[in-house]
């Protein structure tokens, strides 16, 4: 049995529920009422707390601000039809938090002070999960170094929270992406396979020129060649090409995404091939011009499913399939769905 921890809980006395409005949920932009609060120190994780959502006060000296020793996980939580709220596959989040925990220099926390910060957050929160059809409550774990030394060395102490809010789709429509081929996310040896705060600033320059260009994601390529095709903006970028499923395989360039394990694991299961390898752009192009790529999205928990309307490389803009018609991401989104929404019995376990 895994233990309970101690964790101690303030309420709120001043709750802003009622003047939220469920109908207009951007991504990212609402907070529940409380938050989780962990600090680490002297080797080990202490003060674990349910506090009211707000500030916090923090030196201007910490390293997080200064050498980027932060990273971040996202996942959902789900409420279903009878009322019942599920968070999807966190075990799968708490072995990457200390992934990137680890590759940061950072401790790693506990997988029962994961799981258990969240459950008792979103339970604590639970009116705060959306009941309407393609919403969810995301709920952001996250560490950061609170030493406040400008020394370029691991910090000693850190915090560790959770935020949660209600959350409608990350993107309202599919998506222009451009393949880029000078700017790089991650290289071999890096950090790419972690959730770095950083690799997120680091995106933000070449996806802001692509969208100047009208494009609304980037495809990031090899940083040696730009040759393969590694993600698509912060989601996976997934293909059905000749009627396999193919996406870069996880190394340490890629993001282990837990959507993209999820769907490789139902394309097996409904006996598809599935190809985790290089991805060369060249293939991509030709298939997007022979009819061959039948299927591209992204996947990601923020993301969901995104469907890719087209794929632009060196100036020419390849146009797909309509999105609706699209056998293959319109089933996983579908099953997912129902999954996650509790519409179908969780044979997979993975509703927590
Ligand atoms: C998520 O899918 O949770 C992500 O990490 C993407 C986020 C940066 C919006």
């Amino acid at each position: 049995m895994t233990e309970t921890l101690d964790i101690k809980i303030s309420r709120t006395t001043a709750s802003r529920l009622q003047q939220t409005d469920f109908d207009n949920l951007p991504f990212g932009k609402t907070f529940s009422d409380h938050m989780f609060v962990a600090d680490y120190a002297d080797g080990e994780w202490k003060n674990l707390s349910v506090i009211p959502y707000g500030e916090i006060g923090l030196s201007p000296a910490i390293s997080a601000l200064h050498y980027g020793q932060a990273f971040f996980e996202g996942l959902k939580a789900y409420k279903h039809a009878d009322g019942k709220i599920t968070v999807f596959r966190p075990d799968k989040n708490a072995i990457r938090f200390n992934k990137s925990a680890e590759r940061l220099c950072m401790p790693t926390l506990p997988e029962e002070i994961f799981l258990q910060s969240i459950a008792t957050l979103v339970d604590l929160d639970r009116d705060w999960v959306p009941s309407k059809p393609n919403h969810a409550l995301y709920i952001r774990p996250f560490m950061f170094a609170t030493d406040p030394y400008l020394g370029v060395t691991p910090s000693s102490t850190y915090k560790y929270m959770v935020l949660i809010g209600p959350v409608g789709p990350y993107f309202s429509k599919p998506l222009r992406v451009k393949i880029e081929t000078h700017y790089t996310r991650a290289a071999e040896g890096g950090m790419g396979y972690a959730k770095a705060a950083g690799n997120y600033g680091s995106s933000m320059l070449p996806a802001r020129k692509a969208t100047e260009e009208g494009f609304d994601q980037l495809i990031w390529t090899d940083a040696k060649e730009h040759k393969f095709i590694e993600e698509m903006g912060a989601a996976n970028a997934m293909f059905l090409l000749d009627g396999k499923l193919i996406t870069a395989e996880a190394k340490d360039t890629i993001l282990d995404g837990v959507t993209r394990d999820t769907v490789i694991a139902l394309a097996k299961e409904w006996g598809i091939t599935v190809e985790e390898r290089k991805v060369s752009v060249a293939e991509i192009v030709e298939g997007a011009k022979n009819g061959k790529l039948t299927d591209a999205f992204g996947a990601g928990t923020a993301a969901t499913i995104a469907p890719v309307a087209s794929i632009s490389y060196e100036g020419q803009e390849y146009f797909l399939s309509d999105p609706k018609t699209r056998e293959f991401s319109n089933k996983v989104f579908d099953t997912l769905d129902a999954i996650k929404y509790g519409n179908v019995p969780d044979t997979r376990g993975w509703n927590y």
